[in-house]
Order: C-alpha cells, then sequence, then structure tokens
C-alpha cells in the first residue's frame, strides 16, 4: 500500500488537490472533514456531537474523529493505498492511525505539506466561502481560530513525521496546475522511493 498524508493549513488545498492525486494514482482520498460535513447533513449524532467544534473551528475529540476514521477505511479492504486529507490533526491521531497501519504491517509513506501564507490562506477561505456553503469558511474569526489551531495543535504532526524521515514541504502557492505539477512530480519520487 502507498499512503499519502496531504498536510497544511485550512485553506492549503488539501482537499482540491487530493482530488486530483486520487484519480491520477488510483488512491483511495479520504477526506475526515467531509467524513464530518456528511455526518452532519445526515443529522447522526455523532454529527451532532461534531457540529459545535467544528462551527467554534476547534478540533472534534480525537476517539470520535478516530472510530469514524476507522470505519471509513475499512469500507475499502482493496484500496491500492490511501491519501488522508485533513488527518491527522493531533499527535494522538498520528500515533493512532501509524498503529492502525501497522497491525496490517503498513505504514505512512510520505507526507507533504502545502506552504501557503497566511493572509493568502485567509482570502481563499472566503473566497471558498462564497460557494462552499461552510459556515466555519464564512467568518473571518472563526478561520483565524482555525489557523491558530492548526499551529497549536495540527503542526506538530509535521515533525513527528519528520523524525520518520517521511516528511516533506511543497510550496502551495500559485495555481492548481502549478500546485498539482510539483505535488505528482513529489509523490512519483516517493513511490518508486
Ligand atoms: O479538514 P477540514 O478543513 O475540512 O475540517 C473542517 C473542520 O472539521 C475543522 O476545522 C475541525 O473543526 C474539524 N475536523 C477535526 N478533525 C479532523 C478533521 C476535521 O476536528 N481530523
Ligand atoms: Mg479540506
Amino acid at each position: 500500500m502507498f499512503n499519502i498524508i496531504l498536510f497544511g493549513p485550512p485553506g492549503s488545498g488539501k482537499g482540491t488537490q487530493a482530488k486530483k492525486l486520487a484519480e491520477a494514482f488510483e488512491l483511495l482520498h479520504i477526506s475526515t472533514g467531509d467524513l464530518l460535513r456528511s455526518e452532519i447533513k445526515n443529522g447522526t449524532q455523532l454529527g451532532l456531537e461534531a457540529k459545535r467544534f467544528i462551527d467554534a473551528g476547534e478540533l472534534v475529540p480525537d476517539q470520535v474523529v478516530l472510530g469514524m476514521l476507522r470505519s471509513a477505511v475499512e469500507k475499502y479492504p482493496e484500496a491500492k493505498g490511501v491519501i488522508y486529507d485533513g488527518f491527522p490533526r493531533t499527535i494522538v491521531q498520528s500515533e493512532a492511525i501509524d498503529a492502525m497501519l501497522a497491525e496490517d504491517q503498513e505504514r505512512i509513506n510520505v507526507l507533504i505539506a502545502l506552504a501557503v501564507d497566511e493572509e493568502e490562506i485567509v482570502q481563499r477561505i472566503l473566497e471558498r466561502a462564497k460557494t462552499s456553503g461552510r459556515t466555519d469558511d464564512a467568518d473571518e474569526d472563526t478561520v483565524r481560530a482555525r489557523i491558530q489551531v492548526y499551529k497549536e495543535q495540527t503542526a506538530p504532526v509535521f515533525d513527528y513525521y519528520d523524525r520518520a524521515d517521511v516528511a516533506y514541504e511543497l510550496n502551495g502557492m500559485g495555481s492548481i496546475d502549478e500546485v498539482y505539477a510539483r505535488l505528482s512530480k513529489l509523490v512519483e519520487q516517493a513511490q518508486t522511493a
């Protein structure tokens, strides 16, 4: 299996790029944010619990996200690999996914962090809010809170995988196609490494 974490702050282009990569490299794309939003849309208990965290720009508790992730992965036992988008968000989640993969003698092969200037991501998210219908995108204070949460709780995930020598940072500025060109090259290199 070939397992990628597509990493970076909110609005760095993870979702957009993960979709393109998943198609080109025939990998399963798992976005925990999309899964949470679908739980909310379906009015499930999990969705109900998650909504107040998401609306506040905070993280949903690890055990909730991990349970949801496990059932998502288990649905696709034949997957040749997975692109994790928006997950792991904490060190606890990182240790849990590593343990889960280790049960099958698998691991995270590469983590790629999309680096984008802070003001650029705020502008991208406020622009996305016009069509995404995401309440957490529409309010600038919530957007800035999410960036702060990223810095405090999520950025350490990069260092965690850097210690395993699988973390890379990629310039995420520029057009979707420009970023994809850089990204796909790096994924090809990682796949043959
Ligand atoms: O990944 P995405 O930006 O779509 O996530 C939207 C929101 O969902 C986050 O701001 C956070 O509140 C919640 N989330 C989370 N834990 C994850 C993924 C998303 O708490 N692993
Ligand atoms: Mg996303």
